[in-house]
């Protein structure tokens, strides 16, 4: 995957307060489809997308299609391309649906693609003067991977997406996400194993603030042993119950 990979991130390091929270990570997502970062509570998944957006200060290397990015601003770095749905979903509960998605719209990227947005969730345009603090927790999800989607991205990075939803939601979304990777590819954090073996090819679990494993998401998965000790899976991989949340 390395000559191909879209972004590259190698022995990065984040220090937070005198504390060091990741020890060098390294990853790579592919192109195309969906690489999934697996790992622990705590293993440091948000510290490395974080990491990855400059939300944190981090060193080493982040090669974003050949461009090394370690040193930009964040606002640098979104304006390559990177979209970004966070783990609290970052919505603006006072201000309508249409608003939320409006203040993502980025200049100079091109007509915002609201066809797009439109057609993978039809929920939001049917709800667009809704308040977003009124919506339930899939539909906000909706709304943070939306906004993701309305610019012309060369990566999206979701966080958790489907953390606390019903098994119904947890499908919905996981569909969304799939059907959005066949546009851009997505980098998601995610515990749920049921939409990790649906949706992912690659994966990346973290352990501790270090890469655990690198490799395809069904060799990890097929592996009780290995997920059991990586991901803490008492019982192995879960397979029987798609979309049913997996322990975490
Ligand atoms: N801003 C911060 N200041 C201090 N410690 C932090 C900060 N952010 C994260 N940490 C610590 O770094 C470690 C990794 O946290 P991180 O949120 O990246 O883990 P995670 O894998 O995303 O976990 P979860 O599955 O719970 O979302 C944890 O021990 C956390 O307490
Ligand atoms: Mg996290």
């Amino acid at each position: 995957m390395s000559a191909r990979a879209l972004l590259a991130v190698r022995d990065l390091r984040v220090l937070i307060g005198g504390r060091h929270i990741l020890h060098g990570v390294g990853l790579e997502v592919a192109a195309h489809g969906v690489t999934a970062l697996l790992g622990r509570n705590g293993a440091g998944k948000t510290t490395t997308v974080r990491g990855v957006l400059g939300l944190v200060p981090r060193s080493g290397s982040v090669l974003l299609d050949g461009e090394e990015t370690v040193a930009l601003p964040t606002h640098a770095v979104v304006r390559r391309g990177v979209g970004y749905a966070p783990e609290d979903r970052g919505i603006f509960a006072g201000l309508t649906v249409a608003e939320n998605l409006r203040l993502a719209e980025r200049r100079g990227a091109g007509d915002p693609d609201y066809p797009l947005v439109h057609e993978l969730f039809p929920e939001l345009k049917q709800r667009a003067r809704q308040l977003a603090g009124t919506l339930s927790g899939g539909q906000q999800q909706m709304v943070a991977i939306g906004r993701t989607l309305l610019n012309a991205n060369r990566l999206i990075i979701a966080d958790e997406p489907t953390k606390g939803l019903a098994p119904k939601v947890v499908t919905e979304v996981a569909q969304v996400l799939e059907r959005a990777a066949e546009a851009v590819p997505v980098l998601l954090v995610e515990q749920n194993l049921a939409v990790v073996r649906r949706l992912a090819e690659h994966c990346v679990v973290l352990a501790d603030g270090r890469t655990a494993y690198r490799g395809p998401a069904d060799e990890l998965l097929g592996d009780a042993e290995a997920a059991r000790r990586l991901l803490g899976v008492g019982h192995g991989p879960a397979t029987e119950a798609p979309f049913v949340e997996a322990d975490s």
